[in-house]
């Protein structure tokens, strides 16, 4: 994909990956729409690039979802970028009888979330002369952490997706590209619980460097080697990521 001339839609775009790579599409002189659940954050975004387009929105209501790409298409006529970034992670006993409704909500916003707003973008991306659907996986696409069982279930669903989702738009002018982060440095999952990940800066400067040299899989540290690795390498990284089994 190119990264710039564009304007991009990025889901999540108010903190974390989201944030960073949105700083780095700004820099490179590209529009940006972010959207997100907290209208704080974005009003925090907003105020440190006034150029910025902001906008609140859950991406595990459906209706949010369409009403998104409506505004979207009317209020940005360019539109030619999505980013697929929002996500939650959590944890999960499934001996502990766990709430259909919160495994529901992960799957929602990891999984049918990009599905489905990649299908409502691509009638209007096949007609630009140049687009993109950015995925964000993981590296748990590769080799889940069982303590997150259904969050590493979405990524390795939504890294299958990718892959039919770009054969489907081989030769049309929309690529697809997959981010495959490891563990970074954010507040997934609840602050303080990636901050035993890659720094955010070292990993968007990578992700950045890749996404300009044209690559279609964005990858990093840990995230690089399992999204290459054999079988029976997966096989002793989930041994390492889940000991005690
Ligand atoms: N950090 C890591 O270790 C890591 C590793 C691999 C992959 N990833 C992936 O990277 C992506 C970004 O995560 P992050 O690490 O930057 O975490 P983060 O700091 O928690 O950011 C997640 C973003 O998603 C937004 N979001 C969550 N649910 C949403 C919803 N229903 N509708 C709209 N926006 C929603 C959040 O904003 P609101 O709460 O305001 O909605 C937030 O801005 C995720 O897909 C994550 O799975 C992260």
């Amino acid at each position: 994909m190119k990264t710039q001339g564009n304007t991009v839609l990025i889901t999540g775009g108010a903190s974390g990956i989201g944030y960073a790579l949105a700083e780095k599409f700004l820099a490179a002189g590209n529009t940006v729409i972010l959207c997100g659940r907290r209208e704080e954050k974005l009003r925090e975004a907003k105020a440190k690039h006034p150029g910025v387009h902001t906008r609140v929105c859950d991406v595990a209501s459906s209706e949010d979802r369409v009403a998104l790409a409506v505004w979207a298409g009317k209020e940005f006529p360019d539109l030619n970028v999505l980013i697929n970034n929002a996500g939650i992670q959590k944890r999960v006993a499934l001996t502990g009888s766990p709430a259909i409704a919160s495994l529901r909500e992960e799957l929602a916003i990891n999984l049918e979330a990009p599905i489905h707003l990649a299908t409502l973008f691509i009638p209007l991306f096949l007609k630009r002369r140049e687009a993109a659907i950015v995925n964000v996986t993981s590296g748990l696409s590769f080799s889940p952490l069982a303590m997150v069982p259904v969050y590493s279930a979405t990524k390795a669903a939504l890294h299958s997706f990718t892959l039919s989702l770009r054969h489907q738009l081989a030769r049309t002018p929309v690529s697809v590209v997959e981010i495959i982060p490891p563990a970074v440095d954010t507040d997934l999952g609840g602050v303080g619980l990636h901050t035993f990940g890659a720094p955010l800066r070292e990993f968007t400067d990578s992700i950045w460097e890749q996404l300009e040299a044209g690559s279609q899989e964005a990858a990093y540290g840990m995230a690089a080697e399992a999204s290459r690795a054999s079988r029976e390498q997966l096989d002793a990284s989930f041994q390492r990521m889940n000991p005690g089994a």
